[in-house]
């Protein structure tokens, strides 16, 4: 597949994670008590694994240097830009861990910062993704190389037949088994 196509298909599959987050959150709000902290759970670990680890990992290592190779700049550019909001990203969703621990040693802490973190993440990466998609991403198609495409394209396939893809695959279906439950 079209390495930027691949980045936009992840880019779906983490709006979808987005929106499950975005429901726990409106419960848990009602609630006044994170709804389902497993399903909470879930989540942290699919932002952390599959949104940063696998997905901000080919941005960074793979993409933003073929990027740069092209004169799109890093330091005051938007390169640097989704560095910073990579960076951000990680910030909200190690609070939303820690909260989480914090609500499952006492039930009465936890559920407010747990929701701030939450919604605080779910509005940075929904904007970073309409970014991406739509300026970097679209940049990248038009100016990038056939022949630096094929290469991205290659150590995404690679990426795809390591260990750590199994993992990843655990991860998706159990986003997309919460999907259903919420009804995204
Ligand atoms: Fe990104
Ligand atoms: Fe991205």
């Amino acid at each position: 597949m079209n390495p930027i196509k691949r980045l936009i298909s992840e880019h779906e599959t983490i709006i979808d994670a987005l929106q499950v987050l975005s429901k726990i959150c409106d419960a848990s709000a009602t609630a006044c008590q994170i709804a389902n902290p497993a399903h909470a759970d879930q989540l942290v670990a699919f932002f952390r694994l599959y949104a940063d680890a696998w997905h901000h990992g080919k941005e960074e290592d793979q993409l933003f240097p073929a990027l740069e190779q092209i004169g799109i700049s890093r330091e005051g550019g938007p390169i640097g830009v989704m560095l910073i909001e990579h960076d951000q990203g990680r910030e909200f969703v190690r609070g939303m861990g820690q909260s989480l621990t914090t609500f499952k040693d006492d039930s009465d802490k936890g559920t407010t910062d747990f929701i701030r973190y939450s919604r605080g993440f779910i509005q940075l990466l929904t904007q970073h993704i309409d970014k991406e998609n739509k300026v970097l991403f679209t940049m990248a198609e038009k100016h990038l190389p056939k022949s630096t495409l094929n290469e991205l394209e290659v150590l995404f396939d690679q990426k795809a037949s390591t260990d750590a893809s199994t993992d990843i695959k655990k991860i998706c279906e159990a986003v997309e088994l919460l999907k259903t439950i919420y009804g995204i």
